[in-house]
């Protein structure tokens, strides 16, 4: 059995931790430098991208982890998907077994023009490190790795590191997965670090996630396009359709006018309105849409979004009238709605607000669920005390708006683990956005917490 001797009886406060801070003093120039050699890598895990280079991640995320000194290193495959990567460190049958997931597939870069240095050349600036998957989630496989490193590859708990590659795409082979490899990664408490803090320097855990249904809808008026002249005024043109359908998704105050959907609220903080429109980048003059405290309205209500359009671009365009035009709507659902049933409500609601006797077909996509954890349990106290200790300063306990459809596959398939979302990045770090960026402290403080909390899991193990 590794223990670390001495560190366990006795509570002497922060002091406590020297040796672990020290020891991630000592590695973080490495862990940075691996966390730069996985973003030169293009994850991109979305159809129509390189596959290869998810393939890539995986090996060289494999390679990081069997240089970490974990043990059992290997890529998971099930048919059809992009390769997760695993490691464990058995140390001791008695001690708990701790599950630290990340996601190596990153989002599209979207618009190269658009980021200030390319998103696949890491670059630091301002002590950020930008570029595509810097934060969301390279950072996650670093700090998994640096709290390991931190102690010696011998942690006082068993640990799992499962890193995943189609995290981006919803983890639609996830159910594969536990099912070929469910007792590969069965552990008693799950470290999901693909969240957010509150704020760069202020350390979260986020207890509820929302949840997403994506759906395409196409409208079409006429068989064929014809002169705009000859039949505008008398027929509509399959734009002004879509448009008018996708305007009903709204009330006039910008919340979501779907019937059946659940709303919640979730509790102000410390978010002014001034924060929230600088962390998205709002230009002077937009208003805020929706209802209820700011956290609610992203945390605890739902939202639908339009992700894109098939229309003709702004080449120049031809008199006539479009027969035919699409979009994708994302819905994003509230902590306690059913996918299912949502998924129901806005097909429902799209094919009851065509306007004009327009033909319409919906076409339900993928889905997500939402998920509020149980927010006690050792797991949470480690981590709690692992951040004040860290920071310096107590955690807050957010929600967040964004999806981890994984989360709540991995609670129905381990029902008694207990399951915490930690963070790397936070809102600033614009993640699926251009400029990416991971704030290089917070980076460092997340390794030390996490290798905190892997050593206050093993002392209350013995309690
Ligand atoms: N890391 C994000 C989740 C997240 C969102 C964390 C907002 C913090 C703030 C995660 O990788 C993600 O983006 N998930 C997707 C899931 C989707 C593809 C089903 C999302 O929310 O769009
Ligand atoms: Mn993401």
């Amino acid at each position: 059995m590794v223990r670390a001797a001495g560190k366990s009886e006795t509570d002497k406060g922060n002091t406590m931790h020297d040796d672990l801070r020290a020891a991630v003093d000592e590695i973080f120039p490495r862990i940075r430098a691996e966390l730069e050699a996985l973003v030169r890598i293009p994850s991109v895990s979305a159809d129509g991208f390189d596959a290869a280079n998810v393939r890539r991640s995986a090996e060289a995320t494999l390679e990081l982890l069997q240089r970490t000194g974990l043990d059992g290193v290997r890529l998971l495959e099930v048919d059809g998907a992009h390769p997760a990567v695993f490691g464990e460190l058995q140390v001791d049958a008695e001690a708990p077994t701790i599950l630290l997931y990340a996601h190596h597939d990153v989002q599209p870069p979207g618009d190269e023009s658009q980021w200030e240095s390319s998103p696949f050349e890491p670059a630091e600036r301002d002590g950020r490190l930008y570029g595509r998957g810097a934060s969301d989630d390279k950072a996650g496989i670093a700090v998994h790795v640096a709290a390991v490193s931190a102690h010696g590859a011998a942690p006082p708990v068993n640990v799992k590191v499962f890193v995943e590659g189609e995290e981006e795409i919803g983890s639609v082979h996830l159910p594969d997965f536990l099912a070929e490899y469910g007792d590969l990664l069965a552990a008693d408490v799950i470290v999901v670090a693909d969240a957010a803090n509150w704020r760069a320097g202020t350390p979260a855990l986020t207890t509820t996630l929302r949840g997403i249904v994506e759906l395409d809808v196409e409208v079409q008026t006429l068989e064929h396009g014809v002169h705009s002249g000859i039949f505008g005024g008398a027929f509509p043109d399959a734009l002004m359709v879509l448009s008018r359908l996708l305007a009903s998704l709204h009330a006039d105050d910008g919340s979501v006018a779907v019937e059946g959907l659940v709303e919640g609220d979730a509790e102000a903080l410390d978010l002014t309105e001034e924060e929230l429109r600088g962390q998205a980048g709002a230009v002077p003059g937009v208003e805020l849409i929706g209802r209820g405290t700011l956290t609610g309205r992203t945390w605890a209500r739902p939202a639908i979004s339009i992700l894109k359009i098939e229309a003709p671009g702004m080449d120049p365009p031809i008199n006539q009238l479009l027969p035919l035009a699409r979009a994708k709507v994302s819905v994003r659902l509230a902590p306690g709605d059913d996918t299912a049933r949502a998924m129901r409500a806005v097909q429902e609601h799209l094919e009851s607000h065509v306007p004009w006797g327009a033909r319409v077909m919906v076409t339900p996509g993928a889905a997500g669920a939402p998920f509020a954890l149980e927010t006690s349990g050792p797991g949470y106290d480690a981590f709690r005390r692992a951040f004040a200790e860290t920071w310096a300063r107590p955690s807050v306990e957010i929600g967040i708006g964004g999806s981890i459809p994984f989360v709540a596959s991995f609670a129905a398939a381990f029902p008694r683990a207990d399951i915490l979302l930690t963070a790397v990045g936070d809102p600033g770090s614009r993640i699926h956005g251009p400029n990416e960026s991971q704030d290089l402290n917070d980076l460092k403080n997340a390794c030390l917490a996490e290798a905190v909390a892997l050593r206050l899991l093993a002392d209350a193990a013995l309690r």
